[in-house]
């Protein structure tokens, strides 16, 4: 039986509660922090009863495209459409503030650059040596972390695919 999950906009010590989720998205706890106290982000939770098992923190903008900053999902329930409900209740919201939604990832990031053209978004643009900063460089699927890949969904894009909310 599917457990039902609830995607909600969340907010203050509720927020705090993701953090844990959120870590696996961005090593800096504070950054995350920082992020859930910015006025012009939302924290998004999905939750299983009481129990956050996944999360987004989304920077609205009204004139320029939004942005996802973080998405996880609890390590345990990663493979179970978690993130692709989180996904879809994020695009639902879209239409409210303009019509493209952008996301990074790093260029070695192979199972997010998966996830995220499974989700209808795509390829927006690249930012070049933006991972420069972390030195040793980290490697993933044996690739130099070096290049952020930045995705988009836009709504004006007759091409996207439509996400369904299950
Ligand atoms: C990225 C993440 C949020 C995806 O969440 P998830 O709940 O595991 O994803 P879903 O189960 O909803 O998968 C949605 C689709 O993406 C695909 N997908 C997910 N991970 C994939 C992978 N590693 N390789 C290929 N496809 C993948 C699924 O097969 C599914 O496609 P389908 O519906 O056609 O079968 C999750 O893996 C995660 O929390 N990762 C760690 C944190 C992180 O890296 N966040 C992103 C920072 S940019």
């Amino acid at each position: 039986m599917t457990i039902p999950v609830r995607c909600i906009a969340v907010a203050g010590v509720a927020a705090e509660r993701l953090v844990p989720i959120l870590h696996d998205a961005e090593e800096d706890d504070e950054r995350i922090r920082s992020a859930l106290r910015d006025p012009s982000c939302q924290a998004y939770a999905a939750l299983d009863g009481d129990e956050p098992v996944g999360a987004a923190v989304v920077r609205w903008d009204d004139r320029e495209p939004s942005e996802i900053l973080y998405i996880a999902v609890a390590a345990g329930r990663r493979g179970t459409g978690l993130g692709r409900r989180i996904i879809a209740a994020i695009l639902e919201e879209l239409p409210g503030h303009g019509r493209e939604l952008l996301v990074g990832t790093a260029n070695c990031a192979l199972d997010n650059i998966a996830f995220y053209q499974k989700c209808g978004f795509r390829m927006h643009s690249v930012k070049r040596d933006f991972f420069d900063y972390i030195q040793p460089p980290l490697r993933e699927h044996g690739i130099i972390m070096r290049d952020m890949i930045v995705f988009g969904y836009d709504t004006g894009d007759a091409s996207e695919q439509p996400v369904k909310r299950v």
